[in-house]
């Protein structure tokens, strides 16, 4: 899975025949400049010693060029950061010295590198790319462990950048929190700071709402590949923010959704959605909590449009389904009550707003568990 550069072998030994010119022609005395020849570009006088365009592709200092020789100036030149150098291309963007150190503020330099070492050490957990390689294959390497900043030969997926061992939060170069161990074709990890071809997490279900051994600090949920709870003692495959048992809100009336990146959000999936008008079709728990016209507000509580278990419409007292009792008919409740399929689920007893409007009952203050639920979940 490594993207390896052909080109840059060639450039490479391009490079190295360039700087291999026999240097001792340049002291050879001679009468008149050839060019394009090698050792007959530069003249400081007619008749004297001849000397090659230098590595910068120009004369030597005190020479100027024969007829017809064309000073090229330096192969190539740092533009900047995130940019394709002066005189180097797409695939191979990044302009370098000699040595593969990246050139830097504007300077010309010896060859184009198709990667730069740019984000490790100094960013260990690399996510973001290296500079030349790309989301997929996020770092440069070379073929021994590279120093910051320096050329690179290929792109990796990943990096076996910090061993497990030593390192519970281990989260390798190039790979995701969500998937922090980097190991080859084999699944095994490669030696240290050598490159692999996969990003995994090896977790296992360690703790019901804790962490889990396997995932780093920030990611410490091991849950299966489509986001489930593997149950404990498990293995999982993927470490994530939440897990399905953390974002149960105990609210009827949403879809409980775990991003493994971002964590729990909670979704109205419009099953408590009320008809609308002044005269309910169905129950609703979201907010704004649909108040009955008739019966607004009153101090401290709200009431919900609703129609009872017989169908005739009614509002009720939110109660968030704490201490309501069962029914399966009007009768089977109290005498301000009725009996309402709801979000609390099927048959319950709610307090009539219209039948207990006024009565102490109604003006009671709710106590946060009837309010809020035992959980805490807001409606
Ligand atoms: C090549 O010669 C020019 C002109 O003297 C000089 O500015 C430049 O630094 C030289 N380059 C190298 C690599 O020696
Ligand atoms: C994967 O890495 C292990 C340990 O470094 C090594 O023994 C194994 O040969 C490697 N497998 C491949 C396919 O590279
Ligand atoms: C809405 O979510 C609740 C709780 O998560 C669930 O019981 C109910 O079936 C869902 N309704 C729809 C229409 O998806
Ligand atoms: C309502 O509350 C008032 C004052 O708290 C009390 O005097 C009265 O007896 C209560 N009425 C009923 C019907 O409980």
């Amino acid at each position: 899975m490594v993207r390896l550069s052909f080109v840059g072998t060639l450039l490479a030994i391009t490079a190295t025949a360039y700087a291999e010119i026999p240097q001792q022609r340049d002291l050879q005395a001679c009468d008149s400049c050839y060019p394009g020849s090698p050792g007959t570009q530069c003249q400081a006088q007619a008749g004297g010693v001849c000397y090659n365009l230098n590595a910068s592709g120009q004369c030597p200092a005190g020479t100027s060029p024969c007829p017809g020789v064309v000073e090229t100036g330096p192969p190539c030149r740092d533009l900047g950061k995130e940019v394709i150098d002066q005189g180097c291309t797409e695939a191979f963007p990044t302009c370098v010295y000699a040595n593969g150190g990246q050139v830097v503020g504007g300077l010309g330099g010896h060859h184009c590198a198709l990667c730069i070492n740019s984000r490790f050490p100094s960013n260990a957990g690399q996510v973001a790319p290296d500079e030349g390689c790309d989301e997929e294959f996020r770092v440069c390497v070379g073929s021994r462990p590279l120093a910051a900043n320096v050329e690179g030969t290929a792109c990796a997926l990943c990096v076996n950048s910090i061993s497990a061992a030593t390192d519970p939060n281990d989260i390798d170069d190039g790979c995701p929190p969500t998937a922090p161990i980097c190991v080859n074709d084999s699944g095994q990890s490669p030696a240290l700071r050598t490159f692999g071809t996969k990003c995994v997490a090896n977790c296992v279900d360690t703790s019901r709402l804790g962490a889990d051994r396997g995932c780093p600090r920030g990611y410490p949920i091991c849950t299966t590949a489509d986001g489930a709870d593997p149950g404990q003692g498990n293995a999982g495959v993927q470490c994530a923010v939440c897990s399905p048992l953390l974002c149960d809100d105990n609210d009827p009336c949403t879809d409980d959704i775990c991003d493994p990146l971002v964590g729990c959000s909670h979704v109205d999936n419009g099953s408590c959605s009320c008809g609308g008008g002044v005269v309910a079709s169905d129950w609703q728990c979201t907010l704004p909590t649909p108040i009955c016209t008739q019966y607004p507000r009153v101090g401290v509580y709200d009431c919900i449009c609703d129609v009872d278990v017989e169908g005739s419409p009614f509002c009720w007292r939110d109660n968030n389904c704490v201490n309501v009792a069962s029914c399966s008919s009007n009768a089977d409740c109290g005498p301000t009550q009725r009996c309402a399929s709801s979000c609390c689920g099927d048959g319950h007893c709610f307090e009539d707003c219209a039948l207990s409007e006024g009565s102490n009952e109604s003006r009671r203050r709710l106590t946060p568990a009837e309010l809020f639920g035992p959980t805490g979940a807001h409606f």
